[in-house]
Formats: C-alpha cells, structure tokens, sequence
C-alpha cells in the first residue's frame, strides 16, 4: 500500500511516502518567520502552509519514486493544532483524495507521535508486546498515557498548566535564547553543572512531605517558569552569563527528572515493562539519558523515536494511518472531515 502522510498542525509544513509500511520520503519544511516573535504567530503559520503545501507534496511523491496517480490513501493531521495551520493541509489532503478518487484518513496528531518511536518499520510489528507507557512531551502536551496492544489507549496524566515544551521555551527565553529554546537549552546543558541550582519539582514524590510517591501522574511546570524568573531577578547580569550552561542544565534536570519519575512510576504501578518517548521533547539528549538509564534499572524496554521524528512530521502521520488499515480500519471515501484545534484527554479540565 501507498499512502501519503500531511501535517500542518503547527509550524512544520511536512509530506511523507509509506511503502508497505517503510518511509520512502519524509520532507519537512520548518518555518523561519516566527522567530523574531518569540513563538508561533498563527496567521503566519497558515501562509507559509499555504505557500509551501503544493511543492512539499510533490517533493515527497517525487522523492519516494512515484506518480500520484499510485497513491492508495491520504492521510492528515486533523488536529489538535492551530485550527487555521491544520485547516491548510487537510484541505489540500482532503481535496487531493477526492481528485485522485481515493480514500482518505484522518489523523490525530498527537495520537500519531504517540506512535512515531515505530516509524522506521512502519508496522505495528515493530511495537511491544503487550501495553506500553507512554510519555508525549512537546510544546503543546505533556501527556503520560498507557497504549494497550489493541491500540486503544488511556491518558492517566496531562500537564495541568505549561507543556515541557514550553517549560524549555519560556524559561529559555527568560535567558534571552531565540524560540524555540529547548534545543540551546539542550545543548548548553551539556556542558553545565545540573545541580548548579535547585529549580522545584512539581507534583513529585520530592515535593511531598512524606516522600512517598502518591500515585498522582499528572505534571505542573508554571511553579518552574516563576522559580526560574525569581532565580534571575536576583542575580547580576555578568554572574547569569558566566553560568549560563549550569542554569540551563538546572533548568533542564529540574524539567527531566519529573517526567522520568512519573512515567517509570506509571509503568511500575501497572506492572507494564515498555515505555516510550514521544514528541519534540524526546529529542532532548537529558531526558534520553536519564530515561535510558531509570529504565535500565528498572528493567524496563525503551522505545525512541529516530532523531527526525522527534518533533513534527507527517511519516508519523502516515504510519500511523498505515498501523489502523492493517488492523482493519477501513479508509472511507469522504472528504469533509473538520479540522478540530484541541486534544480531549476525556477527563474533566482540572
Ligand atoms: O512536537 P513538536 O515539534 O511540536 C509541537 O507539536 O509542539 O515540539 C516542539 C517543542 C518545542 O517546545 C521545542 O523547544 C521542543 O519541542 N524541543 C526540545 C528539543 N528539541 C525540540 N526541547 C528540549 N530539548 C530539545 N533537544
Ligand atoms: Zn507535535
């Protein structure tokens, strides 16, 4: 089967090809003109979409080696998103289907990171064996949710405030870093003291008096954004420059260290032996380590997604169109699928 991915759900304008199930291309373009603005500016987003959604489309059709006229299916991204970013590539997806004559799939795209640590094979082959815990960390979610073989899955934790994403970008943009700042804070983290600067931890057994762990997997990181802007109005500015990468490394184990001891809680408490990482966030090389090495000890499995699905791309989007078909999805011939902007946990909003 031939399908072909689209995603637009945010600031990445992505097609990709599957092959029975393999990624024969995956093209992203990310968008250069937010950067001044310090976040995504919505209306921009949809343009660049706009501009670019045609000839990234062909890129990857052309690169996979194909004509259009073999594609099987086109999947997209349906949301969560900025409504206006998802609205452009699901239309043109939606609107390609019906040209073509073929079916068409749509994507949430959260679900869709959840399952990008199985790209390469493309298959459900590839997944556990049995339900895995996973961890989806981006700029717009922070989610702990336990995936059952059957591919049915339950959120059981959520941020109640700031994403991890976003955790790193404001706290990033506080030491004057250029959005999107978790890759810098990634990176100056390598070479800094992580214990430089006790920033809290949130909701954790160490934020608890009786140090137990009570079972609560759900996260906070505003309390951090506010320590780490206290932090800063304290101190001079040539004493933040000279420690830049220890406050970045604080910062980053302060962010890391909860996300690890939650989602190995999470597995433990279930008796579940895999876990997995997902979303812009898994690419940061601290949280890679760290959960390499709980899990380890643990005796847990891990599960990554490669480097370049890690943050926003429609392979994942593809794949996981791939993964519901061979479990007896059947693609319909309809094309008026709305775009929706929000993620539904099923749980009341705290
Ligand atoms: O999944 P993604 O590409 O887009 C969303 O759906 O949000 O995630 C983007 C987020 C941004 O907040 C960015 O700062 C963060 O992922 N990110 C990182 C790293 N690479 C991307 N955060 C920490 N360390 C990284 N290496
Ligand atoms: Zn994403």
């Amino acid at each position: 089967m031939k399908i072909l991915g689209i995603e637009t759900s945010c600031d990445e304008t992505s097609a990709a090809v599957l092959l029975e199930g393999r990624v024969a291309s995956n093209v992203v373009s990310s968008q250069r003109c937010h950067t001044s603005f310090g976040g995504v500016v919505p209306e921009l987003a949809s343009r660049e979409h706009e501009r670019l959604m045609v000839s990234i489309a062909d890129a990857a059709i052309t690169e996979a080696n194909i004509t259009k006229k073999e594609i099987d299916v086109i999947a997209a991204t349906a949301g969560p998103g900025l409504i206006g970013a998802v609205m452009v590539g699901l239309s043109f997806a939606q609107g390609l289907a019906w040209a073509l004559k073929i079916p068409f799939v749509p994507v949430n795209h959260v679900e869709a990171h959840m399952f990008s640590p199985f790209i390469d094979e493309g298959t459900s082959h590839c997944a556990p064996d049995g339900a895995f815990v996973s961890l989806t960390v981006s700029g717009g979610h922070t989610l702990l949710s336990v995936i059952e073989q059957d591919l049915s899955y339950m959120v059981i934790g959520r941020t109640l405030d700031d994403a991890a994403g976003e955790a790193f970008d404001k706290t990033g943009k506080m030491l004057g870093l250029a959005y999107p700042a978790g890759p810098e804070i990634d990176r100056l983290a390598r070479e800094g003291d992580p214990h430089f600067h006790e920033f809290p931890r949130a909701l954790t057994s160490r934020s608890q008096t009786s140090k137990s762990y009570d079972g609560n997997f759900d996260f906070s990181f505003s309390g951090l954004k506010t320590s780490v802007l206290t932090f800063l109005q304290k101190q001079k500015p040539e004493y933040i420059a000279a420690n830049m990468p220890n406050i970045a490394a604080s910062i980053q184990q302060a962010i890391v260290s909860v996300l690890v001891e939650k989602t190995i809680a999470a597995a433990r408490s279930r008796g579940i032996k895999a876990v997995s990482i997902a979303g812009g966030v898994s690419a940061n090389s601290g949280l890679r380590t760290m959960m390499q090495f709980a899990c380890d000890k643990a005796g847990l499995t891990l599960y990554l997604p490669g480097a370049v699905y890690s943050t926003d791309n429609a392979a994942m989007i593809a794949t996981l169109a791939g993964v519901k078909l061979s479990r007896g999805l059947k693609a319909e011939h309809r094309y008026n699928i709305a775009p929706f902007a929000s993620f539904s946990t099923g749980r009341p909003k705290p």
